[in-house]
């Protein structure tokens, strides 16, 4: 705490560009409302790396691509994530695999590894298109849809049959909804610092505690179901139960606990937030629209433009717009020293519109993704890179491609809200209106 105070005393030690203090000072209403155009600027008038003048911790952006490769990859074993969001969203998951350093998140990784597998992730098809073909079916009788509230639960149900091999329907809205709660107290809360003890009943740790029952009770749910009907299973849960020797009548270990809802949180939400995004810019450009549906008329054609699609949206909007590191020893990051404990914001959104990788950024063009270029290997992190890059990649690209495409096959959406949708950048980045929708059957 003394070394704090002595530090602000002190003032920042500056060791790249950046912005001033008094700009900070001015500018703190316009970054709550929107980091993204604050990133974005920030590196345009100070360049690839910018350091903002807070003392502690010492703060870094970075937007260029060979320099999040370095943190991430290349000098991984110098950073870990001691940061300020992995520690908020830790509220929420615990010590589960998102949030977990050294030989906490080794062994965890091992234990669930296995339910990723390649041939695995290729077999959950079927899983896709059974969540898809009943909201489809659901969109038949009530066809004013909102797009973000369908993916949601359309995405929560994939992972229920998916790595817990239960049927999430019933419960798929509401527990899509405490979810958001939670994810949206975690940000109040850490854009609050006096919320800090979750003792104080203020509206942001009211929301956030019922939302961690409403997980919590889920996780015993499926836990206790699955006691019950002993049949023999391979999915995560069958990982996770057997690693942790869960059994009736005992309490769920915090570790099983923690990561059950690390996955619900970290499998559906981000999925829901591209696939809403790939919507919105497929109701937006027709021309797009129809080759997709024209496309969807064969199964294989269909799931490589749609892929397409969904990658597209990921460069545009990426879910994980931030991905943030705290050095663990000094490093040199494009010329500039990093002293030991600083926090890296890397920001996947500032380098997928790097005109340098991506000529014409702001454009959606699913076709450069049609083709393999340096820019796709070496300037897209929606799935972040290195030894911590997301374990669910594989079954989110699939889950992306096939939903998009079973939809576009079945269905015919008409746009029914606004063009123009604002964004919330919040643990994941959401549109600010409702995208809305009628569909009808093709
Ligand atoms: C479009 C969908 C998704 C996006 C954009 C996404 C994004 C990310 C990113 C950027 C990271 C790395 C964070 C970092 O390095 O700090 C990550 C990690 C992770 N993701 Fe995903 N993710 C998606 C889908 C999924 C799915 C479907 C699952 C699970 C079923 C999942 C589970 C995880 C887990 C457990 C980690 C932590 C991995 C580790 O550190 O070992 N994600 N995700």
């Amino acid at each position: 705490m003394l070394s704090t105070v002595r530090a602000y005393a002190r003032g920042p030690v500056l060791t790249a560009p950046g912005p001033r203090s008094v700009e900070m000072i001015r500018s703190i209403g316009a970054i709550r409302r929107d980091p993204l155009t604050f990133l974005a600027a920030s590196h345009a008038a100070h360049g690839p790396i910018v350091q903002f003048p807070v003392p502690v911790p010492p703060a870094y952006s970075v937007a260029d691509a060979a320099v999040a490769r370095r943190v991430l990859v290349e000098n991984a074993r110098g950073y870990d994530k001691q940061t300020m969001q992995y520690r908020g969203l830790s509220v929420l998951t615990g010590e589960g695999l998102l949030t977990a350093d050294g030989d906490v998140w080794r062994a965890a990784r091992r234990t669930v590894q296995p339910a990723f597998h390649h041939e695995l992730v290729s077999q959950m098809r079927g899983a896709v298109l059974a969540a898809v073909d009943s909201a489809c079916d659901r969109w038949l009788a009530d066809p004013a849809v909102d797009i973000e509230a369908e993916m949601m639960r359309i995405a929560l149900e994939i992972v229920g049959t998916t790595l817990f091999s239960a049927d999430l329907s019933a419960e798929a809205a509401d527990l899509s909804a405490a979810t958001m709660r939670a994810l949206d107290a975690v940000v109040s809360r850490a854009q609050r610092p006096w919320a800090a003890s979750m003792r104080i009943p203020t509206p942001a740790n009211r929301a956030l505690r019922a939302s961690l029952a409403a997980l919590d009770a889920a996780v015993d749910s499926l836990i206790t179901h699955r006691l019950r009907n002993p049949v023999q299973h391979t999915d995560m849960l069958a990982l996770l139960m057997q690693a942790h020797d869960v059994r009736a009548g005992h309490a769920v270990p915090r570790p099983v606990r923690d990561e059950i809802v690390t996955f619900i949180v970290a499998g559906h939400e981000t999925v829901a937030s591209g696939l809403t995004w790939a919507w919105h810019l497929l109701l937006s450009h027709p021309e797009h629209h129809l080759r997709l549906r024209e496309a969807a008329v064969d199964d294989v054609q269909g799931q490589a433009y749609a892929r397409a699609v969904f990658e597209e949206a990921l460069r545009l909007y990426p879910p994980a717009w931030l991905i943030t590191r705290r050095s663990t020893e000094p490093d040199t990051l494009s010329g500039h020293s990093i002293p030991c404990g600083a926090l890296i914001i890397i920001s996947p959104w500032v380098i997928h519109r790097d005109p340098r990788w991506w000529p014409e950024p702001e454009a959606f063009n699913p076709e450069r993704f049609l083709r393999e270029d340096d820019a796709r290997r070496l300037a897209y992190l929606p799935f972040g890179i290195g030894q911590r890059m997301c374990i669910g990649r594989e079954m989110a690209l699939l889950e992306g491609a096939v939903a998009l495409a079973r939809i576009a096959q079945r269905m015919e959406l008409t746009p029914t809200g606004p063009g123009e949708v604002g964004r919330i950048a919040s643990v994941t980045l959401r549109p600010a209106t409702h995208i809305t929708a009628l569909v009808r059957p093709r």
